[in-house]
């Protein structure tokens, strides 16, 4: 049966509403691509393409066509790809046919054509997908954050967050998959810690009035710090050599503890937000290599863990076929996420 083709460009996020047995066709930024065998020894390439709405995986089987348009020359022909070249596509932007199937149960994309555009044309930073929140308002939120902290804590955030590492932050992603995987991800994800950390601080702080709410800031807007260095966007997001090797939570004590120097904070304040941003994941199975002891520590964990949860939870569901309302396994959380319809009927 064949099924008429969507004659709009799709973006990822409407792609990935579409039921199965649907085509369409879309302009994408390749944000991964690997080659694999299935279980009955059937090649394919798995491949990731971003816009700036999120991303979509699909897989390419081998009676697909790989076809090289990138040569701005209009009197040009188009060629085919070689699979060294089909390898090293990450990066660049690519039209696609795809068409959603059936997999047990979930809807799978494939890729029928892949054809690598002209750049000229198709410029890479077009398609790399962004926070939804306007950057000016993240900016806004954070500054407000900053001006919540105690005189030395606050003099010393405006100094970390300044020129270039300023910068830097407000377009790094926060993570290069699961969470925030997108430009202004990383001040994004830092902004929602730090006002659920702030919201929780001041609720504890009755129960528990020697908890420090300047402390719960700075620990919360600087727990990530390491992540400028770890992460970087070329064109979509990818882990440094630095952010493999030493991880964002050694870079970003080391950057903090420098900074703490120059810039002559007390040591016992330094050592505090040293410990939120070493403890911050919570367990030392997950990277921390001390756990949280302070009752800033345990906020800070407690807020980024949650915010992730949530940001999953969110992912996973936001974008499913209508009537479908439990998502498709998630690794990384390591179950299905359900968002309640109203019709879902318990005893089905
Ligand atoms: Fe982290
Ligand atoms: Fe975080």
């Amino acid at each position: 049966m064949t099924t008429p083709v969507q004659s709009k460009l799709l973006k990822t996020s409407d792609a990935r509403a579409l039921p199965a047995g649907e085509s369409y066709k879309g302009i994408y930024i390749v944000s991964g691509i690997q080659k694999k065998t299935d279980k009955n020894g059937k090649t394919f390439w798995d491949i990731s393409v971003s816009d700036e709405r999120g991303t979509l995986n699909a897989k390419v089987w081998s009676d697909a066509g790989w076809v090289d348009r990138s040569n701005p020359d209009p009197e040009s022909k188009p060629g085919f790809l070689a699979e060294s070249e089909i390898s090293s596509l990450r990066g660049h932007v690519v039209g696609v046919n795809g068409k959603t199937v059936d997999f047990r149960g979930q809807v799978q994309h494939n890729f029928n054509t892949i054809t690598l555009l002209d750049e000229e044309k198709f410029s890479p930073s077009n398609y790399v997908a962004h926070s939804e929140i306007p950057l000016e308002i993240l900016d806004s939120r954070f500054d407000d954050l900053i001006g919540k902290c105690s005189p030395e804590i606050r003099d010393f955030l405006r100094f970390v967050f300044d020129g270039p590492r300023l910068k830097a932050f407000r377009s790094a992603p926060a993570a290069v998959a699961n969470h925030h995987a997108y430009a202004n991800g990383l001040i994004e994800h830092t902004v929602s810690v730090t006002e659920a950390a702030l919201a929780m601080a001041n609720h504890y702080r009755d129960i528990y009035p020697s908890l420090n709410v300047s402390l719960v800031i700075a620990g919360a807007l600087l727990h990530d710090l390491g992540k400028i260095s770890a992460y970087a966007m070329s064109p979509a997001p990818e882990i440094t050599v630095q952010g493999a090797v030493l991880d964002h939570i050694a870079i970003g004590f080391a950057d903090f503890s420098r900074l703490a120097g120059e810039a002559g904070l007390a040591p016992d304040i330094s050592t505090q937000i040293g410990h939120v941003i070493l403890s911050h994941h919570g367990q030392k199975e997950f990277g921390s290599p001390v756990l949280p002891a302070t009752l800033e520590a345990l906020i800070v964990a407690s807020a980024d863990e949650l915010d992730f949860r949530l940001f999953c939870w969110n992912d996973a569901t936001s974008d499913m076929p209508a009537g479908q309302s439990i998502s498709a396994f998630n690794f990384a959380m390591e179950r299905r996420f359900w968002r309640p319809r109203g019709d879902d009927d318990a005893s089905r």
